[in-house]
């Protein structure tokens, strides 16, 4: 008994230092830089998409070292909060999908939560009107952090690899730093501005107040030092002890509400998928607090009644007939969905295939069937999250999307620990007659309250069909992440596209309110244009909707895509 006990401590502590070695050996060999990065891969035994390369260096390295997906996706959401910082955290929260290699599908719910001095007016002037100055730049903003906990949690349960291991990459690439590329060079530059009056966060993104440039080491030591406390201690290192007296002396200070009870009590919670079936194929997603799966149920649910393969991709009659079925699913979204711990959100009655039916007998496949363009919201381009997609050899899926709500959150590090905030009270229904930042309304069913969470659109999504691996998928982009990850389906199974051509492929999107279809500059043509204004459609230019870093399963080979949008690689083998 004693010795079997002693041999696999040391069975147990021989495969971690490989996995220490191989992945000190990936990050020091400095083989992971932008410039070597790929946005495509192919595979058979594991297979990471992220929109970051050090981060799919380290989950593909994980998966080498005989770590399982969520070994892979645990070391690579603790890896983006360092090389990813604008989405990658902490500091926010997140949702992830996983499919156990037995079959069973599962989610945990990571979401960050309003602290208990929230109040549903919290954000209102003396006027009555919405002070996003307050939900999106203050300390305020923030909600209590659920990351650190979910990734944790989903280790616990599935993870093959010791908690140390699967945090070491990150807190090598903290510690010793990493290459910046062009790309985080320059977002990180335009940040600085806004950091003028936040003194932690200046001393975190710039070299005493000076930027860093592309090709140099970016080091962040504050940040290992967390990551150091999360390694040694668990969930205690970053909601008890030393991180969280950081986290509530700076709230306290700053007029922030997150109190040691409220870190006391945040903890991630597993519940089931949104399941739904769209022309054979299983779709499982993410349930409230998000309202991702229900309008991906929803959307698909009406879709599957219309030949869309017979219709061209950007054509307009597909065009419009996404925006009539977008419109009617954002329609209920701002009446229905919210936290279902906290209001009776029907889920059975909005997935239900005779619902989405009833929904399309107003469609006319002519004419725009609701005119109600008074509103137009007002697209902010700063915004972030990032979403990652990794499988293993024995079919293990997770899809993990993950954010500060805004690119780089309030844009507040706690000081000392080097951690940056997220803006996500920002996602609630703080007024009811103004929009927040993704033009988004809502109701009563997503109004602040004590312990709650907000209303999110992320949407990490699992494809199966017969019980097999087909699809991994989601997005950033706000409301735009539910329609992302709706056509990168709609060209895989209707139109037959590879994952690259599906990743690829030009987007479109429509929120019910404002009455607009957005599409991305350049990517429509004039006439597909002017027939959808013929039909009674708005339509406005913007720039790049979402990033879809996704994985597709063929006769058992993996093929990674990491959408060409943002920075990302696809690694495997
Ligand atoms: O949870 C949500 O829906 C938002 N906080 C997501 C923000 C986002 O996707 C920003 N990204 N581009």
């Amino acid at each position: 008994m004693m010795s079997g006990v002693v041999t696999r401590f040391w069975v147990q502590a021989l495969t971690q230092l490989l996995a220490l070695a191989l992945i000190a050996a990936v990050l020091s060999w400095g083989g992971v830089t932008a410039a070597s990065a790929e946005t495509q891969a192919v595979g058979r035994q594991g297979m990471v998409a992220t929109s970051s390369p050090e981060a799919s260096a380290v989950g593909a390295q994980i998966l080498k070292a005989g770590g399982n997906a969520v070994d892979a996706a645990v070391a690579v959401g603790f890896a983006l909060a360092v090389t990813y910082p604008e989405a990658g955290n902490l500091g926010g929260g997140g949702f992830a999908v996983v499919r156990a290699p037995d079959g069973e599908v599962i989610t945990l719910d990571h979401r960050e939560r309003a602290p208990f001095g929230a109040t549903q007016d919290m954000f209102l002037d003396a006027a009555g009107r919405l002070d996003s100055n307050l939900s999106l730049e203050s300390h305020l903003a923030s909600g209590t952090p659920g990351s650190v906990d979910g990734l944790l949690v989903l280790h616990e349960r599935f993870g093959k690899l010791s908690r140390e291991t699967v945090l070491a990459p990150a807190l090598i690439l903290a510690r010793n730093g990493f290459v910046l590329s062009e790309t985080l060079a320059g977002r990180i530059q335009e940040l600085l501005p806004e950091l003028r009056d936040r003194p932690a966060s200046l001393r975190k993104f710039s070299d005493g107040g000076k930027a860093y440039r592309a090709g140099e080491t970016w080091r962040q030591p504050d940040l290992a030092k967390t990551l150091q406390a999360i390694s040694d201690e668990g969930r205690a290192g970053f909601y008890s002890g030393w991180v969280a007296k950081a986290i509530t002396h700076e709230m306290v200070q700053q007029g922030g509400l997150i109190r040691q009870q409220d870190l006391d009590a945040y903890a991630a919670v597993w519940r089931d998928p949104i399941h739904g079936r769209y022309r054979g194929f299983d779709v499982y997603s993410m349930a409230p607090p998000s309202s991702g799966g229900i309008l991906l149920t929803q959307m698909l649910n009406m879709l599957s009644a219309y030949p869309v393969g017979a219709l061209q991709p950007d054509s307009p009659e597909l065009i419009h007939l996404m925006t009539e079925v977008e419109r009617r699913a954002y329609a209920d979204r701002t009446e229905h969905l919210g936290d279902a711990d906290f209001y009776p959100v029907p889920i059975q009655k909005l997935i239900d295939p005779g619902y989405a039916k009833a929904r399309m007998q107003s469609y006319d496949p002519n004419k725009a069937s609701l005119s109600s363009a008074i509103s137009h919201g007002v697209w902010q381009e700063s915004e972030q999250t990032t979403h990652y997609s990794v499988i293993d050899g024995d079919g293990m899926m997770v899809a993990l999307t993950t954010t500060l709500n805004s690119s780089f959150g309030n844009k507040w590090v706690i000081p000392g620990t080097g951690i940056l905030m997220n803006n996500e009270m920002d996602d609630f229904a703080a007024s009811t007659t103004e929009a927040n930042q993704y033009g988004l309304l809502g109701n009563t069913a997503n109004a602040i309250a004590p312990g709650k969470r907000m209303l999110s659109s992320m949407t990490p999504t699992l494809v199966l069909k017969d019980n097999a691996p087909v699809l991994i998928t989601g997005s950033p982009g706000g409301s735009t992440i539910i329609t992302t990850v709706l056509q990168v389906i709609l060209n895989v199974i209707d139109h037959g596209q590879s994952l690259a051509q599906a990743v690829a492929a030009p987007r479109v999107h429509h929120q019910w309110q404002p009455d607009v279809i957005d599409f991305e500059k350049g990517r429509l043509s004039g006439t597909v244009i002017a027939d959808l204004k013929a039909r009674g459609h708005s339509l406005q230019a913007r720039s790049a909707i979402g990033v879809a870093n996704s994985i597709l399963v063929t006769d058992g080979q993996f093929e990674g895509v990491a959408d060409p949008r943002d920075m990302g690689a696809a690694a495997g083998f």
